[in-house]
């Protein structure tokens, strides 16, 4: 076998024409190889073809390809009808239903009528790869090739490496999947791969907070964009993807890892999943799409006053943040050393950003009763939003001017019921920690689950990076505090990043 990228000149087959085989076959075509669609549907390939022709022809239009590119690249597709006509691919890349006996015999099938070199690659997101190839005489030729939806648009492939595959089957389709103009990355085997896996704490989480009522969807989604700069939030995200396949997923991947609480499906989502309440697709979910329906919005704090002398501590990224948004909004304050973590003080008010434990337990543990705690910011610098929580025993007057500084400097702020970890910390720390887990673990190096995570699920920061700006330490007593608050092994910390703080290095040194 050899690691290189098959030459343009090879055949390959794509088996199934639905949403992912037809955007594969479209990346292969305009990649230059000869591609063959087969589908058992009747009349469902030559469907494709036409369309993913009228894809090209489009492309040519807006002047994102050439005529002759657009030609070309539809001249390389044709629909075929049986399996036997696949006998001179080089690879055969399978997107039909998502079920093991099927993808088992399909294969099993397929070893009988291509020659001995052809490769075999399945597109399935959640079934082990393992055992799709436990049903071939040559598993070693199998792995996963892992495309996002819709496929000609995401950058990101998983090659996915099963017990029995060859590694230089692996390389090579590394490099093909480069050879088309994506990314791929490698991973092992292993339940959800890289991005099904790391992506579940985004919204366990969120329907973590929802749950305890730390705040609406609407705020929630807010908070995660507006000051974590995730492109959607997590339940308009949910929403979108809709309920019944992402519940599914978050019960597969939970199943698949003997129940690790980890990944603990949500009583709220099985609620609309039994409603039928889909998401956008059924007209409801988290919000309702019907007609006339109006979308709820954030729930912001009124204005406040920012009354009381203002004062910053040590040099930390949100204070030097505080201090430039200060300056260019003329409100004067005064520095001093870094002392207990404060990042600020404005009159009675002692603010800090969230280390995991609640307002109020800070509050009892430092004696300090007006405690109001901050969330993580992508940004502090940029960021327009941000939440706070305010410690039961804080005086309304101290959090009022807390709330009105960081109004003042141009954040819309909104308030959650102190539930320990905020909203964005928690989210990213667990998100870390998940990364931090599969790197451990093997499935992945540190650069294929950031890169991973951002060009798969489009997160502004790969988690482990984002651990590492966010400083490791903090990533790991946030998950501490977390762990000690809910007393659950949800919250346990990835042993990667237990070591890196010990021995003062970044995760991705
Ligand atoms: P789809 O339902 O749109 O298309 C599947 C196609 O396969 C259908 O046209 C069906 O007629 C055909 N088919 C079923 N059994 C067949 C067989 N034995 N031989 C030939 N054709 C057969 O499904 P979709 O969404 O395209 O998914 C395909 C695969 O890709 C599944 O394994 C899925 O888990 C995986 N996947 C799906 C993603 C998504 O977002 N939809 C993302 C990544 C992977």
């Amino acid at each position: 076998m050899t690691s290189h990228s098959l030459p343009p000149t090879t055949v390959i087959a794509v088996i199934g024409a639905g949403a992912m085989g037809a955007g594969i076959a479209q990346v292969v075509a305009a990649a230059g190889h000869p591609v063959k669609l087969l589908d058992s549907r009747p009349g469902a390939a030559a469907q494709a073809v036409a369309g993913i022709r009228a894809q090209f022809a489009k492309m040519a239009d807006k002047g994102k390809l050439s005529a002759a590119a657009a030609a070309a690249a539809s001249a390389q597709l044709s629909a075929a009808g049986q399996l036997n006509d696949l006998a001179d691919a080089a690879l055969v890349v399978e997107a039909i239903v998502e079920n093991l006996e099927a993808k088992q015999k399909l294969f099993a099938d397929l070893e009988a009528i291509v020659g001995p070199d052809c490769l075999f690659g399945t597109n399935t997101s959640s079934i082990s790869v393992t055992a799709i190839g436990a049903g071939l005489k040559r598993p070693e030729r199998l792995a996963g090739l892992h495309f996002f939806n819709p496929a000609p648009l995401m950058a990101l492939v998983e090659i996915v490496s099963g017990l029995a595959t060859d590694p230089a089957v692996a390389a090579t389709l590394f490099a093909m999947a480069a050879a088309w103009g994506k990314t791929p990355v490698h991973a092992k085997s292993t339940p959800g791969f890289i991005v099904n896996r790391v992506a579940r704490p985004y919204y366990a989480e969120a329907l973590r907070l929802a749950q305890e009522g730390a705040a609406d969807y609407a705020t929630i989604d807010a908070i995660m964009r507006e000051a974590g700069g995730f492109r959607m939030g997590p339940f308009e995200l949910m929403d979108m993807i809709g309920h019944d396949v992402n519940f599914a997923v978050t019960n597969s991947v939970w199943r698949a890892f003997y129940h690790d609480p980890r990944f603990l499906p949500s009583l709220i989502q099985q609620e609309l999943v039994d409603a039928g309440f889909y998401g956008r697709k059924s007209g409801r979910g988290f919000y309702d799409y019907r007609e006339g329906a109006i979308r709820p919005t954030p729930r912001i704090e009124a204005a406040q006053a920012p009354v009381g002398k203002i004062t910053l501590y040590g040099e930390s990224a949100p204070t030097e943040a505080l201090a430039e948004r200060l300056e260019t909004c003329s409100l004067s304050f005064s520095r001093m050393p870094a002392s207990d973590g404060r990042i600020a003080e404005i009159g009675r008010a002692v603010i800090h950003v969230t280390d995991g434990r609640s307002a109020t337990q800070r509050a009892s543990d430092t004696g300090v009763a007006n405690t109001v705690l901050i969330d993580l910011a992508r940004d502090y610098s940029t960021a327009s939003w941000l939440a706070v929580a305010v410690a039961d025993q804080c005086e309304p007057a101290a959090a009022q001017a807390a709330i009105g500084l960081l109004q003042a400097v141009g954040f819309t702020v909104c308030r959650l019921a102190d539930i320990p970890g905020l909203a964005v910390m928690r989210t990213v720390a667990m998100l870390a920690n998940e990364a931090a887990d599969a790197v451990n673990q093997g499935v992945c190096s540190a650069a294929a689950a950031d890169s991973a995570m951002r060009l798969g699920v489009n997160y502004p920061l790969g988690p482990l990076a984002w651990a590492d700006a966010v400083g490791v330490a903090t990533i790991r007593d946030v998950l501490a505090n977390l762990g000690a608050s809910y007393g659950e092994d949800r919250y346990r910390i990835s042993p990667l990043i237990q070591r890196a703080v010990f021995a003062g290095r970044n995760l991705h040194d």
